[in-house]
């Protein structure tokens, strides 16, 4: 038996999972309550639209006259309509059969990097998003970290005269929060097309883009020669546990459209009926009107804590257009000592710039958290004596 020796190549944990074991520990040994601000899950309920649209759907399963078993490969036409839509909204035409819907951005971030040739060169500028950089080490390709600075606000600036076959781009980026202006965005996709590279955009976090920014890669001239677009309702709609979002396949970027359409027949059976009517509900004007409010009660959290960051003099990645805080670690202290210094100290957990496979001395603190929790995360922060 050959097992892929490239998982050797990861650390021994993913880090929301050596996470989830640090705050289990810390719930038995701690006197506080443990606060966790270190994955970035959602913590209200669903709103009552969503909700109530999903029970509608699961109740027709168990009728004879509108039962449906498969639902269609790349998603119902009744989602991606909506889809289209919201894309015309932020600028971008999109048409039907460039849209597959799937089960959220994490799987896809590694599954379109199968359309390519094995041993690929990839680019990732760090910090980012582990898994998708992960996927890319199990299969092989020849995965390649671009550091970024704090003086550029975390955005990466295209490395000029080095050529890589796939580079992702996250905008607004998880862990920095920094979104990505027109012109960044824009120098990006030159970039791409002259060294014949498609990018990879994660816009999981699109819809927490403050409004008159950039919420699309496709808002952006060029960008259909050159990018796939990944976007997930995990975080807008509250959808973690649900699972759905969608990958944009141009058919500008020629046979990876269709390859893409054979990938999904050969690997997937695609999303269930019934969340698909749920994330359809989004685009309702009600459904809309709540999911934003779900959006800027996150920011407001957001906003919360860095008050008390600010109270302590600690640097932090100033975006509104996120729902994380990332914080420069005190002089001295390394991003595993700040994360353990706040699991100890204060009894909150955050994740620590190393999960984000960036060497700088940073955490994360996620504020998808109840309003009581991040205000009481807050104060056991400003109190905190450095
Ligand atoms: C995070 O950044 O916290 C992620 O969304 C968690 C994950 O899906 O791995």
């Amino acid at each position: 038996m050959k097992i892929n020796d490239d998982f050797g190549k990861l650390p021994a944990d993913y880090v929301f999972a050596e996470l989830a074991e640090k705050v289990k520990r810390a719930r038995k040994l701690s006197e506080k309550r443990i606060i966790d601000l270190g994955i970035g899950d959602v913590k209200l309920p669903l709103p009552k639209i969503f909700a109530d649209e999903m029970e509608k759907a699961a109740k027709e399963t168990g009728k004879k006259e509108t039962f449906r078993g498969y639902p269609p490969q790349s998603g119902y036409d009744f989602l991606k309509n909506g889809i289209v839509g919201e894309y015309a909204r932020d600028g971008a035409e999109i048409s039907e059969d460039e849209i597959f819907v799937t089960d959220g951005a994490k799987s896809e971030l590694g599954n379109v990097a199968e359309l390519f040739g094995k041993g690929i060169k990839v680019l990732f500028p760090v910090p980012c998003y582990p898994a998708a950089a992960e996927s890319n080490v199990i299969l092989g390709n020849d995965v390649v970290y671009l550091p970024t600075d704090r003086e550029n606000d975390f955005i990466p600036v295209p490395p000029y005269g080095k050529t890589f076959d796939l580079i992702y781009l996250c905008s607004p980026s998880n862990p920095t929060g920094g979104a990505f202006s027109y012109l960044q965005l824009k120098s990006w996709i030159d970039y791409a097309i002259s060294s014949n590279a498609v990018i990879i955009y994660d816009g999981a976090y699109s819809r927490f883009v403050e409004s008159g920014g950039v919420r699309t890669i496709y808002a952006v001239k060029g960008a259909k020669n050159c990018a796939i677009e990944i976007r997930s309702f995990s975080k807008s709609l509250g959808f973690t546990g649900i699972r759905c979002g969608f990958t944009v396949v141009p058919k500008e970027l020629g046979d990876l459209n269709s390859l893409y359409k054979r990938r999904i027949g050969a690997r997937f059976n695609g999303v269930s009926y019934i969340s698909q009517r749920g994330a359809a509900a989004y685009f309702t004007p009600e459904g809309r009107k709540a999911a934003e409010k779900r959006i800027n009660f996150y920011k407001t959290n957001a906003s919360v804590l860095k008050i008390a960051l600010k109270k302590q003099n600690l640097w932090y990645n100033n975006s509104c257009s996120s729902p994380y805080v990332f914080v420069k670690s005190p002089d001295g202290l390394s991003s595993d000592g700040f994360s353990d210094l706040l699991l100890d100290n204060c009894g909150i957990c955050s994740t620590p710039a190393r999960g984000f496979l960036f060497d700088g001395n940073y955490v994360r603190l996620s504020a998808f958290s109840t309003r009581e929790d991040i205000f009481e995360a807050a104060e056991r922060i400003a109190d905190l004596r450095l």
